[in-house]
Order: C-alpha cells, then sequence, then structure tokens
C-alpha cells in the first residue's frame, strides 16, 4: 500500500479504489464503516435512493448537554437549505468593474519577466471575495488590501482549514464530544463571519426601510432576499455564510485550475481566444448573458479543467433507507463517499483521459453526447448539488473571457500536484506569466 501524507490522501484512496475496484468498504477504530464508490452507475443510485432527504455525516456533533445532534458551523441539515439557491440573472455590471479593476491591479503586479507574484492564489481569493461583496452590496476595499477585508479571507480559510483539521486530522473526532482548541478557532472564525454577514443584513433592511424602493431593479441582492415571502431572516443569513464559506475558495481554486490546464495548453488557449474575439469584439462592452451563451469553448474549458481538477474530489452522504447495490445490503445510515475523481479520470468514462480536451463537452463533438451523467461531478448532484454553482460559473467565466481575450498566459514550471486540505490546494506559487496579446 502507498505511503500517503495527510496531505495527500487522496493518493491513498486512489491506490485503495486500485487494490479494491470501485466499490469497497473500510473500518476505523471507533467509527461506522465507510462505503466508498466510484463508478458512476453507483454515484447514480445512491444519488436516486437518497433523492427525498438526503443527508451528510460530516460536520456534525453530538451535544455533550443533549443527545440530539447538533451542527455547531455552516451547513443547516433541513430542508431549508434547499430554498437557499440563489436567484438567476445576476447583473453583470458589478462583475465586470470588478474584473477590470483587477486586471488593472495584478498587471501592475507583474515582474520585469511578466510574471504574476508568487501571492496570486491569496490574489484570486480576494476576486473571489469581492464578487461575494458585489452580491451584499458593500465596500471593505479589497483591493486597497484593507485589514477588514484581509480578515475576511483570513476567515474564509480558517474555516475551511478548521474543518479539514477537526474532520481528517485524526482517526478519532474528539471534536464531537469535547471541546477542543481546533473547534474554539473554528467557532471563533464561525462568529465573527456570521457577525459581519449580521450587520450587512441589517444595513440592507435599514437601507430598505428608509428608501421604499420602486422596483425589483432597485434592490440588491439581500434585499430581493430579505423582500422574499418564502425565506425567513435566517435563510438569508444562511445563504450569505454560504456565498463567503463555500464560495470563496471553490470558486478561486475552479479558476486557478482552468488558467492553469491554457497556460499549459497553447493550442487550446489560441482557440479560446479566436472565439473570445470573435464574441467579445474589442472587448469594450459589458459581457452579457448573451456573450456568454455564445462562448461555448470557453465554457467547455471550465468543464474540461473541472474533470480534471474538481477542488472538491469526493461528495459524502449518509444513506436515508436500506438500499442494494450491486448485490450488496447498504443499510440505512451508512457513510457513503461518493469518489468522482476516480471516474472523472478514467478511460473507461473518458478517453485520453489524462488530456485537456475541452471537445469532449462541444455538442458537435459526437463525445459529448455519450459522457455518462455522473462520471464528472464538480458541483455534486441530486437535490444536494451546489447551490452556488451558476453564481460561481458566471463569475469564472466573466473572469477568464476578461483574461484570456487581453493576456496570453503561460506556464513555465513543473506541473502542480495539489495537496489535500478539504479541497484540493495548488502546492506550488502561481507564478504565471502574463502578456498582453496586442
Ligand atoms: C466553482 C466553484 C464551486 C464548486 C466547484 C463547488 C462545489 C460544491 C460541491 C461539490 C458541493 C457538494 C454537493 C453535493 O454534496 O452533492 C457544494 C455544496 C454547496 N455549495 Fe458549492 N461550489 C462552488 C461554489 C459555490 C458558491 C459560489 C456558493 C455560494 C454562493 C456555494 C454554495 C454551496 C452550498 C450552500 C452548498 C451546500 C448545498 C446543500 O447542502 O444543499 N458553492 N459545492
Amino acid at each position: 500500500m502507498l505511503p500517503a501524507s495527510k496531505d495527500r490522501l487522496y493518493l491513498l484512496t486512489d491506490a485503495l479504489f486500485r487494490e479494491y475496484g470501485d466499490l469497497f468498504r473500510i473500518h476505523l477504530p471507533g467509527q461506522p464503516p465507510l462505503v466508498f464508490v466510484s463508478h458512476p452507475d453507483d454515484i447514480e443510485q445512491v444519488h436516486r435512493a437518497n433523492f427525498d432527504l438526503p443527508q451528510r455525516d460530516f460536520f456534525t456533533r453530538r451535544r455533550v448537554d443533549e443527545s440530539e445532534e447538533a451542527n455547531p458551523a455552516v451547513h443547516v441539515e433541513d430542508e431549508e437549505c434547499f430554498l437557499l439557491h440563489p436567484p438567476d440573472g445576476l447583473s453583470d455590471a458589478g462583475f465586470h468593474r470588478k474584473a477590470r479593476w483587477r486586471f488593472f491591479l495584478w498587471a501592475t503586479l507583474r515582474d520585469d519577466k511578466d510574471e504574476l507574484p508568487e501571492d496570486f492564489l491569496h490574489q484570486l481569493f480576494q476576486w473571489a471575495l469581492d464578487l461575494g461583496l458585489v452580491t451584499i452590496n458593500r465596500r471593505l476595499g479589497c483591493l486597497e488590501n484593507t485589514p477588514e477585508a484581509l480578515r475576511m479571507i483570513e476567515i474564509a480559510d480558517d474555516l475551511v482549514r478548521s474543518i479539514h483539521g477537526l474532520e481528517m486530522g485524526s482517526l478519532v473526532r474528539w471534536w464531537r464530544w469535547v471541546d477542543t482548541p481546533a473547534l474554539r478557532r473554528l467557532r471563533k472564525a464561525h462568529d465573527e463571519m456570521l457577525s459581519f454577514v449580521h450587520a450587512a443584513v441589517q444595513e440592507s433592511q435599514q437601507s430598505l426601510q428608509s428608501r421604499r424602493p420602486d422596483s425589483e431593479e432597485d434592490l440588491n441582492i439581500v434585499e430581493n432576499l430579505l423582500l422574499d415571502p418564502v425565506l425567513t431572516y435566517e435563510d438569508v443569513h444562511a445563504f450569505l455564510i454560504d456565498v463567503f464559506f463555500a464560495g470563496i475558495d471553490t470558486t478561486s481554486l475552479s479558476s486557478t485550475y482552468t488558467i492553469m490546464r491554457l497556460a499549459q495548453n497553447p493550442d487550446k488557449q489560441e482557440k479560446l481566444q479566436e472565439e473570445l474575439d470573435r464574441v467579445l469584439g474589442n472587448g469594450e462592452q459589458v459581457i452579457s448573458p448573451d456573450h456568454i451563451k455564445e462562448l461555448r469553448y470557453l465554457k467547455a474549458c471550465v468543464k474540461e479543467a473541472l474533470r480534471l481538477d474538481p477542488p472538491i474530489i469526493c461528495v459524502v452522504r449518509k444513506t436515508t433507507r436500506d438500499m442494494v447495490l450491486r448485490g450488496f445490503l447498504v443499510p440505512k445510515g451508512t457513510n457513503m463517499q461518493l469518489y468522482t475523481r476516480a471516474s472523472s479520470r478514467s478511460e473507461e468514462f473518458f478517453p485520453r483521459a489524462t488530456e485537456f480536451l475541452p471537445e469532449r463537452w462541444l455538442r458537435e463533438t459526437s463525445a459529448s453526447n455519450s459522457v455518462h451523467p455522473y462520471a464528472s461531478l464538480p458541483f455534486g448532484a441530486g437535490v444536494r448539488n451546489c447551490a452556488g454553482r451558476r453564481f460561481a460559473e458566471q463569475e469564472i467565466h466573466i473572469l477568464l473571457a476578461r483574461m484570456f481575450h487581453k493576456y496570453r498566459l503561460e506556464w513555465r514550471y513543473d506541473p502542480l500536484a495539489p495537496t489535500f486540505s478539504m479541497l484540493m490546494m495548488p502546492d506550488k506559487p502561481l507564478r504565471f506569466t502574463m502578456r498582453e496579446r496586442r
């Protein structure tokens, strides 16, 4: 068996799948058994069998004083989560303005070889945070690196890292029963984020009372949510926490991996640039949803990069009823690890699987018709799939359209070998070379 350090646990999981096939069960001391699944047919069956109220046994804690399950932090495990899918058609103006500002800043940060700075990933985190703030119409001055803005990024990062530490840090999850320093750190970060969100919601509420908007167009997203009769005040808070907690790292990492694949594949980058020139012309106008509709190759590039390098490589489900999987009885309450990294990188489902081939996702290419719908699931599947998918895709498409329309990017270092910290993180500074195309 492969030795795997904690931050490369996924290599161990890959090895287990090679050794035991695409369905196996493991027992860890003091924990219920874990069933690992990687075949898309089985993943589909698990999603379908747990359709009505799918659950995750992830990050839940047994209260010491009461015997009920409690969730100390971010996601609430009940139907209300399903109400929080963000509205369609967010206005592009804010994204457009922010993306331009970013490029202006990034261009000035390049060194004399046109390389972006060591902390470029952090720059992408700031970009994603900025966009979250556009959502709530709040200005933290991220471009100016104010202490408040930097703290928000730290908090989002703290949340992801401490949940990883708590869930994967040791075989026995003591924090489920007793307070640990790591859990206290997490609570602190969570409370800070909560008070930030609370202040933003109150601001929007006061603004609504004082100005009595005439039409929906006068409303920002938080105001829209506050006026939605289906949502409670708590739902609005939960949505905003998700924007910051679930949205910043995932969106910036997805952009990172797409930029990386395009920088390593100049022929694909050129093809994308031809499309961008045709659809965006001189690039002066605001990018509209109609432009995005036409940018088919761009969208295929993002899909293909997320097939190869999804930031989240495994989604979890706790079965809500007994089910039979390939002749094996899987009892209700079993923890299933749906490991799509294996199928999304497998020759069986994606011929020339290790190559970056955006063409496989284009409708005119016959291969796209034969892709198994559960073989690459960067946003998960079923009713508990990613609530921010459309929002994230919109951000990423606009960023990449602007970036590759104006610049050519190159990568002059060894390929990335991501580390695992709940999300797949690049193991090297993102020193892309970024040069003006004209
Ligand atoms: C490209 C960026 C993103 C990726 C790759 C991503 C991926 C995922 C994945 C794999 C899941 C688990 C789905 C499942 O269990 O089936 C998830 C859940 C979730 N994501 Fe995202 N996400 C991204 C961006 C966002 C953004 C921007 C937001 C918020 C605006 C967001 C909010 C959520 C929420 C709330 C859930 C939990 C949904 C539920 O339990 O019902 N995500 N995401």
